[in-house]
C-alpha cells in the first residue's frame, strides 16, 4: 500500500515534501511510510532526507482538560448566574484541585469575583479558548506561539521531536520494484527469459546452510588420515575387533614375566564371565612357557614357574601389540607351508587400562601402532622409517631416548619437537622385537621385527586445541561441538 502509493506519486510528482502529511493525506501509518521509505531508499528507488520538527503533544493533564474543559471554564459554569455561591460549596462542587487552579485562572481572566462572601459570574458568557487550543494541538494544527508558551508553562503540553522525510526519485527510480530473480532455473534456460531477467547479487557473506548430516568425530578424522599414512607407506591394516584378549597373547607371548607389574589388576581389567580363554596354539603355549622358565635362543629365561591359569585369563587388552603378536605368530606359521614374505602391518584401535582418569588419561584410549618384519633389519631401519612416518604427521624434529619393554631390545622412547610448545614432548614407544619373542613363534632366524606404538589421542587433542582427554571422549563429550569442528589436517 504504501511503497506502491510512494512511487505511483513520484510518477508524477517531483518531491513529497514530508512523510507525515503524505502520510496523513493518504490515510497511511506514518511508520509504515517510514519503513517502506528507508527500503526504497536502501535500493536507491528514492532519495530521501531526514526532517525533524519540534510538535507538541498533551500531558495527561491537557488531555484531561481537551476533554472536559478547562478548570476555570468549569468553575464559571459552576457559579449561579444569579447571586453567586459561597467558596466552600464551590470548593466542594468541585473539588480542591480544580477549584484551586480554576480560582487562580479565572481570576485572571476577570471571569469572576472573589471578594465577598459569594463568588459571583463578572461576564455573562467565556470562551473556552484552553480547551479550543489543546484539541487543535491533539489534532496536529498550527498554534501561535504565545498560547504554546502559556500551555506549556501550565504542563498541558510536551514538545516531542517528530521525525519524517522529504522525498524524491532516486537513481534507480521505477514506478515499480523491480523483483530480481534469486536462482537461476530451468526454465528461464529454456525459454531465453534469462537474457532479460535481473539477477539478485550474491552475497558472499552469507552463512551456508548447515548440512544436516552425520558428523565424524575428531578421533575418526585422525584416525582416517593415519590409515592414509599408512596405506601410503605399504602397511597392511591387521584386525582388531578382539578387545578381549588373553593374558598369553597380552603378555605372556610378548616375553613379558607374570610377576610383571603391568599384570597386576590395579593396572589391567582382568574378565569375570569369560573368566579364561577356551583355546590357545599347544605347541606355541609350550615354547613360550620354556623361554619364559629357561630361555633358549641365546637367553636364560626368568628363571620361575610359569603358570597356565595365569596366561589363561581373559583381559581387556591393554595394548594392540597383542594383536601384533597374534599376526607375526600367524606370519611365521605361514613360513612352514611356503617361503617367508616381508611384511608391513599397522593398527589403529582401542585399548583399556586399569587409570585413574584426569585431564589427560582415560580407562580406554586408542593406540597406532607400526610393525616391519624382514630380513636384516636393524636399528638404523627402525629410526629411518620413524622419521618416515613421523614427518607425514608434521613432526620432522625427533629425537630418541633408550627405554625398556618386556618385548623389545632396544627400545626407544620417541620424541618430537613441539613449535608452538617450544619444547620436546614425547610423541611414541618403540623398539626391536626380543628374540625370546619371535624365534618361540617360528620365525626365520635372520628375520627381525621394529616396531613402535602411539596413542591416537595425543595427536588429536594437538591439533583440535582439546586440553582435557575428556571434552573428547567419553560421556562428557559435547555433540554440538562435533558437528562444528573444523577439519585439521595431519602434517600442514
Ligand atoms: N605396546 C607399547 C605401549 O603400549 C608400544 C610399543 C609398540 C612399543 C611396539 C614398542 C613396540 O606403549
Amino acid at each position: 500500500m504504501a511503497e506502491e502509493a510512494i512511487l505511483g506519486y513520484l510518477a508524477n510528482n517531483e518531491v513529497i515534501g514530508d512523510s507525515g502529511e503524505f502520510a496523513a493525506k493518504h490515510g497511511l501509518n506514518h511508520d509504515e511510510v517510514v519503513n517502506v521509505i528507508k527500503s526504497l531508499h536502501g535500493f536507491r528507488y528514492v532519495e530521501a532526507q531526514d526532517i525533524k520538527r519540534e510538535s507538541w503533544v498533551l500531558t495527561d493533564e491537557g488531555k484531561l482538560y481537551a476533554d472536559t474543559g478547562s478548570p476555570e471554564a468549569q468553575l464559571f459554569l459552576a457559579i449561579p448566574p444569579e447571586g453567586g455561591i459561597p467558596r466552600e460549596e464551590l470548593q466542594i462542587k468541585l473539588g480542591p484541585l480544580l477549584f484551586k487552579i480554576g480560582c487562580a485562572q479565572a481570576a485572571k481572566n476577570r471571569w469572576v469575583d472573589m471578594g465577598g462572601q459569594q463568588v459571583t459570574r463578572r461576564v455573562q458568557h467565556v470562551d473556552d479558548r484552553v480547551k479550543d487550543l489543546l484539541l487543535k494541538i491533539k489534532e496536529g494544527q498550527v498554534v501561535d506561539q504565545d498560547d504554546i508558551k502559556a500551555l506549556k508553562a501550565r504542563k498541558l503540553i510536551v514538545p516531542q521531536t517528530w521525525k519524517g522525510y522529504s522525498l524524491k526519485k532516486g537513481p534507480d527510480y521505477a514506478p515499480q520494484r523491480k523483483k530480481f530473480a534469486a536462482d537461476l532455473t530451468r526454465e528461464m534456460l529454456q525459454s531465453g527469459d534469462w537474457k532479460n531477467v535481473e539477477f539478485k547479487e550474491y552475497n558472499f557473506n552469507a552463512k551456508g546452510q548447515p548440512i544436516e548430516a552425520g558428523h565424524l568425530h575428531p578421533l575418526n578424522k585422525v584416525r582416517h588420515q593415519l590409515r592414509m599414512i599408512f596405506l601410503q607407506m605399504g602397511f597392511e591394516e591387521m584386525p582388531t575387533d578382539r578387545y578381549v584378549e588373553s593374558s598369553f597373547w597380552n603378555f605372556d607371548a610378548l616375553f613379558q614375566p607374570q610377576q610383571h607389574p603391568a599384570r597386576d589388576s590395579h593396572d589391567t581389567f582382568y574378565l569375570k564371565v569369560p573368566s579364561t580363554t577356551k583355546e590357545l596354539p599347544e605347541d606355541y603355549v609350550e615354547r613360550v612357557k620354556c623361554v619364559h622358565e629357561s630361555g633358549g635362543y641365546g637367553s636364560r629365561g626368568y628363571e620361575y614357574d610359569w603358570s597356565r591359569e595365569e596366561a589363561n585369563k581373559n583381559l581387556l587388552r591393554t595394548h594392540t601389540t597383542a594383536v601384533s603378536a597374534r599376526m607375526l605368530y600367524n606370519l611365521a606359521q605361514d613360513t612352514l607351508k611356503k617361503p617367508f614374505t616381508p611384511k608391513r602391518y599397522f593398527s589403529i584401535d582401542r585399548v583399556f587400562r586399569n587409570e585413574a582418569v584426569d585431564r589427560t588419561h582415560l580407562a580406554e584410549f586408542h593406540q597406532i601402532e607400526g610393525v616391519i618384519c624382514d630380513r636384516g633389519l636393524t636399528l638404523g631401519d627402525l629410526i629411518g622409517v620413524l622419521h618416515d612416518f613421523f614427518s607425514r604427521l608434521g613432526m620432522s624434529k625427533l629425537r630418541f631416548k633408550p627405554a625398556y619393554n618386556p618385548y623389545t631390545e632396544p627400545s626407544m622412547e620417541i620424541f618430537s619437537y613441539h613449535e608452538g610448545f617450544g619444547k620436546w614432548v614425547e610423541v611414541g614407544n618403540s623398539g626391536m622385537f626380543r628374540p625370546e619373542m619371535l624365534l618361540p613363534m617360528g620365525l626365520p632366524e635372520d628375520v627381525r621385527v621394529i616396531a613402535w606404538g602411539l596413542s591416537l589421542e595425543r595427536p588429536t587433542m594437538i591439533l583440535y586445541g582439546y586440553n582435557n582427554i575428556r571434552d573428547l571422549f567419553g560421556h562428557k563429550v559435547d555433540l554440538g561441538l562435533i558437528k562444528t569442528n573444523p577439519i585439521c589436517r595431519l602434517g600442514l
